[in-house]
C-alpha cells in the first residue's frame, strides 16, 4: 500500500487450526514453493503437472518458448479434461460422491453424483458426435446456470470440441458476433432461463441472432427444455436436448488430445474494437484450475464449495466446471439471483447446503450490505453460517469496508478471505492470499501465487521500487496463460506482449506494492476497459453501440466513474444529430439509448448516466479529451490544463446537463 492508502488497516492472521491442516500450511511453506519455482520454473511446473493432472501420454518437455510469445506447455503430452474431472474420480472411489448440487431459482435441489454426471456427459458427447461435431469444431453454449450447462461444456471437452460459452445476458447481436467470429457449427441453449422468479428468453435470442445473418457455419441448435415456455421451432435446425440424449449410450471413449489443443474460447472486452476470443489450452489450463482450487481454496474431500459466478464468465469456467471437479469436490450450481426471494438468499443457501467455501464478487457483497442495513431480517446473522471456513472475492477490487463486513458478518471473524486477482486471460488466480498461509490486509490481493512471476514495471519494462505504482506484468510464461486471440495472433501480440515490455505479459491493470510487505494492491485498469459489477466492458464497444443508432446519435464518448455498489458506473456523453434535448425530452431519449445499448450488447452495458452536449471537449486536432470527461462524470471541479481544448464552453454544458 502506498502512503495514501490506509496503512493503519488491520492485518488479519489466518486461524491457527486452519493453518495447521491447510494444503499450503504457513508462510514458510508458501516461501518454499516460491523458491522451488524460482530455482527451476520448468521443473516446478512439471512436477505439479504430473501431480495434479492425469496424462494419457506423459509429456517429455515442459515449456517450449521457441515461438514466444506463443508459448507451449507440456506439448507432447496427451490427456482429456473430462476424463480428469469425471472418470478419474470414479476410479478413485468417488463414484457415489455428489459432484453437483443444483439449487434452482425456486429453491428446488437436484444432486448429481460423479457416476451420474459421467453418464450424462457421455450421452451428451455421443449426441454431439451424432450431429457431426468433431474435434476442433467450435460450439457456442448460451445457457442458463444448470447441470446441463456444465455437462455441455464437459461434453465438448470429452470429444475435443472447443466451447465458447456466451453469458445468458448478452444480446442477439453479441451472440451472432461470437458465433460468426468462432465459426461455430452448433449452439446449445435453453428455451428460457429462470432468474428471480422471472422467465427470460434464451432460444428466442438465438433465433434473432441467426436471423441477423452471417451464421452460415451453424448447422444445429440444441435446446434444453428448462421452463416449457412457448418458443418458435425450426425443424430443419432445432433439436430438443432430451430427444437427442434419449437412446445415447452412457459411455463414450474420451478423445485424447494434445496438451495445447484449445479447450475453449471465451470472448472478453479489450480496449479497442470488438471483443476478443481468448483461447485457452487443455493441459496447462486444467493444471492451474485444479492447482488454484487446491491451494487458494484449500479444497478438501468434505468441503462444499460454492462459486456464485455464472458459467458465462471465466470464474464459472475455472471454479465451477473445471477446478472443483478435477479435484473430486462437491459444488453448488446456483440458478437464481442473490435477492430472490429475499436478499438473504446467499446466507440461506449456505445454511441449507452447509457450504464451507464461498466465492463471490464485491458487488454482490456491497449490495447485500445495503440490503441488510435497510432490512434487519435479511442480515446474515439470521442464518447459521457456521459451516463456512473460507471466503473468496473476485472480479474487482474489494474495498476495505466491504472486506471487514464480509469477514465479520459472513465469516464470523474466523474465515480467511482470499481476494483473488486474475483475468480471463490468466485462466486462474495469479495474485492471491493462500488461506492457511498469508496474513491478509483488506483491499490487497497480497502476493503472487507460487510460480507466477508478477511484478510492477514502468513503460520501459524496468522494475519500479515498492511503494511506487506502475504497470502490472507477469515476467515468465505460466501454464494457464492465454494462447492467442482466436483468429488474430497479431492482436494477441500487440495487446499482451508489446515490444517495449521486454517480453513480459501485460495484464492491463495498474498496481502498487507495499514498501514493507511487498503486498500488491490493484489500482485499476490502465486501458479503456471498465469494470462494472465485476463485468469487463470496453468503452469503445459501448461507444460503437451508441453511434450505431445512426438515426439519433452523431458522436459519443464513454467513461467510467466510481460507484458505491457496482465499483464503476458507465457514463456516456452524447451528441445527437438533432439539437440538444433538455428536461423530460432528454430523459426520454436517454432511456431510448439505454435500451438501444441493451439490445446491441446486453443489459449489463447500459450507461447509468447519459449527458447530452452540442459537442464533446476536443483538442484542436480533434481528439476527445477523455480525462476531462472523467472529471465531469465524477462531479469533480476541472483543475486540469484545458489550454489545448478547442471549445471550453462545452465543459459547462456537460457539467450542467444530466
Ligand atoms: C479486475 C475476472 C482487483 C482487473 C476473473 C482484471 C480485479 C479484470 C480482481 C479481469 C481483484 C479481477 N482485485 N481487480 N481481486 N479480480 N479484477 O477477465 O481489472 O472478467 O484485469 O476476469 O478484473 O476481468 P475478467
Amino acid at each position: 500500500m502506498s502512503s495514501d492508502q490506509p496503512t493503519e488497516l488491520k492485518t488479519h492472521q489466518p486461524p491457527a487450526a486452519l493453518v495447521a491442516a491447510a494444503r499450503v500450511s504457513g508462510m514458510a511453506a508458501y516461501h518454499a514453493l516460491v523458491a522451488e519455482a524460482e530455482a527451476d520454473h520448468e521443473a516446478y511446473w512439471g512436477r505439479l503437472a504430473r501431480e495434479f493432472v492425469s496424462w494419457k501420454t506423459p509429456f517429455t518437455q515442459v515449456l517450449d518458448s521457441s515461438q514466444a510469445p506463443f508459448f507451449k506447455w507440456f506439448a507432447d503430452g496427451t490427456l482429456n479434461v473430462s476424463h480428469n474431472c469425471l472418470d478419474r474420480n470414479i476410479e478413485r472411489g468417488l463414484g457415489e460422491k455428489t459432484a453437483l448440487i443444483f439449487e434452482a431459482d425456486d429453491g428446488a435441489v437436484t444432486k448429481v453424483s460423479y457416476r451420474e454426471l459421467l453418464a450424462k456427459v457421455c450421452q451428451f458427447a455421443n449426441a454431439l458426435k451424432a450431429r457431426g461435431v468433431k474435434k476442433g469444431d467450435r460450439v457456442v453454449i448460451y445457457m442458463s446456470m444448470s447441470v446441463e450447462g456444465v455437462a455441455a461444456m464437459q461434453a465438448c471437452a470429452r470429444i475435443g470440441a472447443i466451447h465458447s460459452v456466451v453469458f445468458g445476458g448478452f444480446s442477439a447481436q453479441s451472440v451472432r458476433d461470437r458465433v460468426q467470429d468462432a465459426g461455430a457449427v452448433m449452439v446449445i441453449t435453453a428455451d428460457e432461463q429462470l432468474r428471480g422468479g422471472k422467465q427470460l428468453p434464451l432460444k428466442a435470442i438465438v433465433d434473432e441472432a441467426i436471423a441477423l445473418g452471417g451464421c452460415e457455419t451453424l448447422k444445429n441448435l440444441i435446446v434444453y427444455q428448462r421452463t416449457g415456455g412457448k418458443i418458435n421451432w425450426h425443424p430443419e435446425r432445432d433439436r430438443w436436448l432430451h430427444e437427442e440424449l434419449a437412446g445415447q449410450p452412457s459411455t463414450c471413449e474420451p478423445e485424447w488430445v494434445e496438451a495445447e489443443h484449445p479447450l475453449f474460447l471465451l470472448y472478453t472486452s479489450g480496449s479497442t474494437g470488438k471483443p476478443k476470443g481468448v483461447q485457452h489450452s487443455t493441459g496447462g489450463y486444467l493444471l492451474h484450475a485444479a492447482l488454484t482450487t487446491a491451494w487458494t481454496f484449500d479444497l478438501k474431500p468434505d468441503d462444499v464449495f460454492w462459486c456464485t459466478a455464472d458459467i458465462g464468465w471465466v470464474t464459472g469456467h475455472s471454479y465451477i466446471t473445471y477446478g472443483p471437479l478435477a479435484l473430486g469436490g462437491t459444488e453448488i450450481v446456483f440458478e437464481g439471483v442473490p435477492t430472490y426471494p429475499a436478499a438473504d438468499r446467499f446466507w440461506k443457501t449456505i445454511e441449507k447446503h452447509k457450504v464451507s467455501i464461498f466465492y463471490t464478487a464485491p458487488t454482490a457483497i456491497r449490495s447485500l450490505i445495503k440490503a441488510a442495513e435497510g432490512n434487519a431480517a435479511v442480515h446474515p446473522k439470521n442464518s447459521d453460517l457456521s459451516s463456512l471456513r473460507i471466503l473468496g472475492s473476485v472480479g474487482e477490487p474489494i474495498n476495505p469496508a466491504a472486506w471487514e463486513w464480509y469477514h465479520a458478518n459472513v465469516g464470523g471473524g474466523r474465515c480467511p478471505i482470499v481476494d483473488t486477482f486474475w483475468q480471463t486471460e490468466t485462466g486462474g488466480h495469479v495474485i492471491t492470499p493462500l488461506p492457511g498461509a498469508t496474513p491478509m490486509v483488506p483491499g490487497s490481493c497480497t502476493l503472487p501465487f507460487p510460480g507466477i512471476t508478477a511484478a510492477i514495471v514502468d513503460e520501459t519494462g524496468a522494475d519500479v521500487p515498492n511503494g511506487s505504482g506502475g504497470i502490472l506484468v507477469i515476467k515468465k510464461p505460466w501454464p494457464s496463460m492465454i494462447r492467442t486471440i482466436w483468429g488474430d495472433p497479431e492482436r494477441f501480440k500487440k495487446s499482451y506482449y508489446p515490444a517495449e515490455l521486454k517480453g513480459y505479459y501485460l495484464a492491463g491493470d495498474g498496481a502498487i506494492r507495499d514498501k514493507d510487505t511487498g503486498y500488491f494492491t490493484i489500482t485499476g485498469r490502465i486501458d479503456d476497459v471498465l469494470n462494472v459489477s465485476g463485468h469487463r466492458m470496453g468503452t469503445m464497444e459501448i461507444e460503437s453501440a451508441l453511434v450505431s443508432c445512426t438515426e439519433l446519435v452523431a458522436e459519443a464518448a464513454v467513461v467510467g466513474r466510481p460507484d458505491d455498489t457496482t465499483g464503476e458506473a458507465i457514463c456516456a456523453f452524447v451528441v445527437l444529430k438533432r439539437s440538444r434535448p433538455t428536461g423530460e425530452e432528454a430523459k426520454q431519449i436517454a432511456t431510448q439509448l439505454r435500451n438501444w445499448v441493451a439490445k446491441e450488447i446486453g443489459p449489463i452495458a447500459k450507461p447509468k448516466d447519459i449527458r447530452f452536449g452540442d459537442n464533446l471537449p476536443k483538442t484542436r486536432s480533434g481528439k476527445i479529451m477523455r480525462r476531462l470527461l472523467r472529471s465531469i462524470a465524477k462531479g469533480e471541479a476541472i483543475t486540469q490544463d484545458t489550454s489545448t481544448l478547442e471549445n471550453p464552453a462545452i465543459l459547462d454544458q456537460l457539467t450542467q446537463a444530466n
